[in-house]
C-alpha cells in the first residue's frame, strides 16, 4: 500500500469571517490543513469551521498591529514548516473620504493595518515557509497605481498601494529566493468590507484565488495577480 503523503498547510492570517474564513474552507476542501488566525477571544466562524473538520483547522491568534503578538505567535509555531502563508487582514475606511479629508489618526489606522503590519507579520514568519511554498498577501486592485482613474477610497488605495511597494522591496530583498510570492486582488466581493454592492459572490472569488494561489508552486518571484491570475497592473 503506499505511503500516505503528509497533508499540506496553510498558515493563514486573518480567518475568522470574510475572504480569509472562505479561503480557509477551500483550502480543507482541497485537502490540506490550516492553521488560521483570529484576534481576541471572542468565537469565530473559523471556530465552527474547526469543529467540523475533525484536527485539520488550528485557531491561532494574532492582532497585526501588535508586534509583540506577532512575535510571539512567531514563537509558538517556531519548528512548524508551512507550504504557503498567506496574509488576509486588513480594514477599510470611509470610501468618499478623500486624503485632504481623512483625520491624522485614521490615515495612521488604515496604513498601519493594511501596509506596514501585513509585511511585519511576512518578515517575522516568512522563514517557516518551505523553498517549495509561496508567500502570499492580500492586496486589491485598488492598489494598483496604473488603474487609479476614478479616484475614491483615497485612503485605502494609497494602503494598498504602499502594500504593493513594501512587498515589492521584499521580493527585491530575496531576490535568490525560489519561493513564489504573490499580491492578491479578489475583485470586488460581498463580504461584511465589501458591502452588498460587490460585483462578486465569494464563492465566485474564492475557490478561483485558491485555485491561482496552488498554482503558483514553483514559480519563484513576485507577481500582483487578480482571482482569476490575470496579471494586474502595477
Ligand atoms: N471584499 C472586497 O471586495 C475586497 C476587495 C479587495 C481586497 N480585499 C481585501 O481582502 C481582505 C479581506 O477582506 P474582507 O472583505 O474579507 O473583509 P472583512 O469581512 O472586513 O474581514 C476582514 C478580516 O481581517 C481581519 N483583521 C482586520 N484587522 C485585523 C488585525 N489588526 N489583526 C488581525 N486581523 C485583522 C478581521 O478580523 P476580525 O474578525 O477580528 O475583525 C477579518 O478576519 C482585506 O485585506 C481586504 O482589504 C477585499
Amino acid at each position: 500500500m503506499p505511503a500516505t503523503l503528509p497533508k499540506k498547510s496553510i498558515l493563514l492570517i486573518g480567518a475568522s469571517r470574510g475572504l480569509g474564513y472562505a479561503m480557509a474552507a477551500e483550502y480543507l476542501k482541497h485537502g490540506w490543513n490550516v492553521v488560521g488566525t483570529v484576534r481576541g477571544s471572542a468565537r469565530t466562524l473559523l471556530h465552527d469551521l474547526a469543529e467540523k473538520s475533525g484536527s485539520r483547522v488550528e485557531i491561532e491568534s494574532v492582532d497585526i498591529v501588535e508586534p509583540d503578538q506577532i512575535a510571539a505567535l512567531r514563537a509558538r509555531l517556531t519548528g512548524r514548516t508551512f507550504d504557503v502563508l498567506f496574509v488576509n487582514a486588513g480594514v477599510t475606511n470611509n470610501p468618499k473620504e478623500t486624503i485632504a479629508e481623512v483625520t491624522t489618526e485614521e490615515f495612521v489606522r488604515v496604513m498601519v493595518t493594511n501596509a506596514l503590519s501585513p509585511m511585519r507579520v511576512v518578515e517575522a514568519l516568512h522563514d517557516l515557509v518551505a523553498p517549495t511554498g509561496v508567500l502570499g498577501v492580500m492586496s486589491s486592485g485598488q492598489g494598483s497605481v496604473s488603474n487609479n482613474t476614478m479616484g475614491m477610497r483615497e485612503v485605502y488605495r494609497g494602503s494598498k498601494a504602499a502594500l504593493n511597494t513594501f512587498m515589492r522591496s521584499f521580493a527585491a530583498r530575496h531576490s535568490a529566493d525560489p519561493r513564489a510570492m504573490v499580491l492578491m486582488a479578489p475583485g470586488w466581493v460581498r463580504t461584511e468590507m465589501g458591502g452588498p454592492e460587490g460585483r462578486l459572490s465569494v464563492e465566485e472569488s474564492i475557490p478561483n484565488l485558491v485555485k491561482v494561489l496552488l498554482s503558483l508552486h514553483g514559480t519563484p518571484g513576485l507577481q500582483y495577480l487578480d482571482y482569476l491570475g490575470r496579471t494586474v497592473p502595477w
